[in-house]
């Protein structure tokens, strides 16, 4: 699973010590010959200090900000940089213009000046960039592709992707947590599925897109559709028992059955039922879900067109059982194939009318928090350092030019749906 490494173990600095920030830097537990956490930069204490004790660096390489490190000399061979969106194109540029190579998770940034500045950065210093796009790395996914390229299904025609955000999960990030808010970081089709339209464009083969279009709209989590009597906290809200997004069912209830990690963990630092109470009470995560102050569409669909007549269709909706498994068909001119969330990837010859069955390899090595996105979180953090540690930017999928594009392309689209037109995607650059 792992690629071999030259005799070298790769240092990193950690600049934003969150979620993302802190399942990178597990790398170095899962393979602390390959992978060395040397520094960290957090404002916050509780999280820069997991990774002080976790990963026993000196106090003098512990810093509240990450302008301090740009302000020393060169204290690593990279930088994973896993602060909000929309920080993200200081410390990208600030470290590549250091000499440092980048793993930068998605989106690269909220704007395409600064996505085109970051990769330009990197760039004119020669570091490597990759890009957090982790699906790329996602087995099944991985199949697919490979399945596609040996022609099997002939050519691809069309690509239906579907992703199910889930009713609780879109109800945390995308109506009262840090992703609520144009604003405040970035609009919904580019914070969850920037890497959708990745994976549409990586499947074609790079075609450039011709055509795009996109409707959406924030339909259901607004004031006008609060329910009768509902309060603005759910802890003292008379009707909470009937509301499926209630933060007592998915935080409370979850922490009373021990369940602890995410989306619990997100909410209060460390989770008991009296923090989580507390955070209830008084933070951002009790409230309504129909009287919070997010703006981003809960439901939206993309319509692609490319330069061979190939066209692709995806939507992103919060109201679904399942949660991010992503459903996939993709219909070609010999044959079809199909992905329905989990399991293997179906194929269906129309020639012989035979169905085969595709499993992606299986994860062989236990990955603990590199283990999210179905083992890809470890496989993308895994051929960044491998191509630090070689050199080589060739082990990193996710790099620089693909990133810009497909992320320009998620920019043409959100233009599409606000504007009501189609776009006609000229600079694919
Ligand atoms: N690839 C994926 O699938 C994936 C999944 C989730 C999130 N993300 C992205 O990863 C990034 C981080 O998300 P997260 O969930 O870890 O968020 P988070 O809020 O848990 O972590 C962000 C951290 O950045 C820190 N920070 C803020 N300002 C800083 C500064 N000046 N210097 C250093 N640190 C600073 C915050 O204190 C926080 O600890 C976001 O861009 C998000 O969209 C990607």
């Amino acid at each position: 699973m792992s690629s071999d490494y030259p005799n070298k173990i790769v240092t990193a600095v950690i600049v934003g010590a969150g979620n993302r920030g802190q399942i990178y830097a597990s790398f170095a537990k899962v393979h602390p010959q390959k992978f060395k956490v040397v520094a960290v930069a957090d404002p916050r204490k509780f999280a820069r200090a997991l990774i002080q004790k976790e990963y026993n660096l000196q106090n003098n390489h512990v810093f509240e900000d990450f302008q301090d490190i740009l302000k020393l000399d060169k204290l690593a061979d990279c930088v994973v940089i896993a602060t909000p969106d929309t920080l993200h194109k200081e410390p990208a540029v600030g470290f590549a213009n250091k000499g440092y190579n980048v793993l930068l998770e998605k989106p690269m940034a909220v704007t395409e000046e600064d996505c085109k500045a970051i990769c330009a950065a990197c760039k004119k210093n020669n570091v490597i960039l990759a890009v957090g796009h982790v699906l790329r790395y996602f087995p099944p996914f991985q199949k697919i592709k490979e399945l596609i390229d040996s022609g099997i299904i002939g050519e691809v025609v069309n690509i239906q992707l579907h992703e199910p955000v889930g009713w609780f999960h879109f109800a945390h990030s995308y109506v009262r947590g840090n992703w609520n808010r144009e604003d405040n970081s970035t609009f919904v089709l580019m914070a969850k599925c920037c890497h959708d339209i990745d994976l549409l464009v990586w499947w074609l083969g790079d075609q450039r897109c011709t055509k795009i279009s996109s409707f959406g709209s924030l339909f259901h989590f607004r004031k006008d559709k609060k329910p009768e009597g509902a309060s603005s906290r759910c802890l003292d809200c008379s009707v909470e028992g009937d509301c499926a997004y209630s933060a007592k069912k998915v935080y409370l209830e979850r922490v009373k059955q021990g369940m602890t990690g995410w989306p619990v963990s997100i909410i209060c630092e460390e989770p008991s039922i009296k923090s989580v109470t507390k955070a209830l009470k008084e933070g951002p995560y009790g409230r309504c879900v129909y009287d919070s102050d997010n703006d981003v569409c809960d439901n939206q669909v993309v319509n692609l067109e490319f330069a061979g007549g190939q066209t692709a269709s995806f939507s992103m909706v919060a109201f679904t059982e399942k949660v991010c498994e992503r459903q996939v068909k993709i219909f070609g001119t010999k044959g079809e194939l199909t992905y329905n969330g989990s399991g293997p990837v179906y194929r269906f010859d129309f020639n012989s009318k035979e169905i085969s069955v595709h499993s992606a390899a299986p994860s062989t090595i236990n990955a603990g928090q590199l283990s999210g996105h179905g083992g890809a979180d470890y496989y993308l953090i895994d051929s960044f350092v491998c191509a630090v540690a070689e050199n080589d930017t060739s082990k990193v999928l996710t790099g620089p030019d693909v990133s810009l594009r497909s992320h320009l392309l998620v920019f043409r689209a959100e233009q599409a749906r606000q504007e009501n037109r189609v776009i006609f995607p000229q600079d694919h650059h």
